[in-house]
């Protein structure tokens, strides 16, 4: 038993005993990852961004032959084909998906359609424009990202900037995202009033996530310093958006030699070929210059010194956070 001060309504909606989520990765939180981390206490997203249904289904099916807990699906309409969404979505319905968390735009349609057929919407947000967009929109849980966060950041503000603007005006329990690593940063967010943390660098960094053993590598090696919000990688998404990543030879360079060749791939994942600025980072079985990949990363990476099961990576955090206010 921890401190009462890390039990919040939080975990009652989510249904889960630690207020701390997997974040939803794409490629990266699949069915291994978010099993361990609900079997250990947390609440995981399942990464589906632009997955196909049958693809969706089979993630679902393999998640709860390892786990009964409960657990999110991952979305983002705004970088979905419109078609392909309506499928995702009408797949979630009919696998009994009770929660789903989405990214980037408001998409009021989609979340007025999903809370009809049931489904607990939770919405990862940058700015408080996009909150309340969220809230108008029907979410029971707002994620608050920073620009500390790996990965595609929506807004232009710190976490500590933003969490207290979003907590103040939120009926609803609020998330804090973004270079998150420790349990005193978890100690911290619930001071600003928030009710969790959602950890994507944390645990892409596991045994079971299904990122690139390079990637993985990489982020135990890096400080806040190596990550760089940029626009460099941007195929596959409907418009340039920033992303944190480890500085590489492609954000260092503006000259770099695959700027004059766009269309030559530089890799293979799964059979299928990958092009350079590409938003889709290196996984299991990735081959090819995986070092000129995106290699998301949040700025919290240099707490992250080990490759370690999530369960182990759960217990730490927890009982740091719990050393962490017995000492307050
Ligand atoms: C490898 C990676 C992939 C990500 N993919 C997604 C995604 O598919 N959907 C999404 O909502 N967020 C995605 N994110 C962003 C996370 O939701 C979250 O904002 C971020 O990981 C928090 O910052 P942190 O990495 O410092 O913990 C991704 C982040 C990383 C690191």
């Amino acid at each position: 038993m921890y401190h009462p001060a890390l039990y919040t309504p939080l975990t009652d909606l989510l249904g889960c005993k630690y207020p701390i989520l997997c974040a939803g990765m794409g490629g990266v939180a699949r069915h291994k990852l978010a099993a361990a981390v609900s079997n250990a206490g947390g609440f995981a997203c399942l990464g589906m961004v632009r997955e196909q249904p049958e693809f969706i289904r089979e993630e679902v099916h393999r998640y709860r032959s390892l786990s009964k807990k409960h657990f999110a699906v991952n979305l983002i309409p705004a970088a979905t084909p419109a078609e392909l969404l309506d499928r995702q979505i009408t797949e979630c319905i009919s696998l009994g998906v009770r929660y789903l968390a989405f990214f980037w735009d408001v998409d009021k349609d989609i979340v007025r359609r999903c809370i009809d057929n049931g489904i607990t919407v939770m919405h990862q947000v940058g700015s408080k424009k996009d909150a309340e967009l969220a809230l108008e929109a029907g979410a029971s849980v707002l994620i608050a990202q920073g620009v500390e966060a790996g990965g595609h950041v929506r807004g232009d503000t710190s976490l500590f900037g933003l969490l207290p603007e979003i907590s103040a005006l939120s009926p609803v329990p609020v998330v804090a995202s973004g270079g998150i690593t420790t349990g005193q940063g978890l100690v911290a967010a619930l001071a600003l009033g928030a009710q969790g943390v959602s950890c994507g660098t944390l645990f892409l960094a596991t045994e079971e996530s299904n990122a690139h053993d390079f990637h993985k590598e990489k982020i135990i090696r890096a400080k806040a310093a190596d990550t760089l919000l940029c626009y460099d990688f941007h195929r596959n998404w409907p418009v340039k958006a920033a992303v944190r990543v480890l500085k590489n030879a492609i954000t260092e360079n503006p000259y770099h030699d695959y700027k004059h060749f766009p269309d030559r791939a530089i890799g293979e994942q799964d059979g299928a070929a990958i092009y350079p600025f590409s938003t889709d980072s290196p996984l299991k079985g990735a081959t090819g210059d995986l070092a000129s990949m995106a290699l998301y990363a949040g700025q919290g990476c240099a707490n992250v010194r080990k490759i370690k099961s999530a369960a182990t990576v759960i217990d730490d955090f927890m009982r740091q956070a719990n050393q962490y206010l017995d000492r307050l």
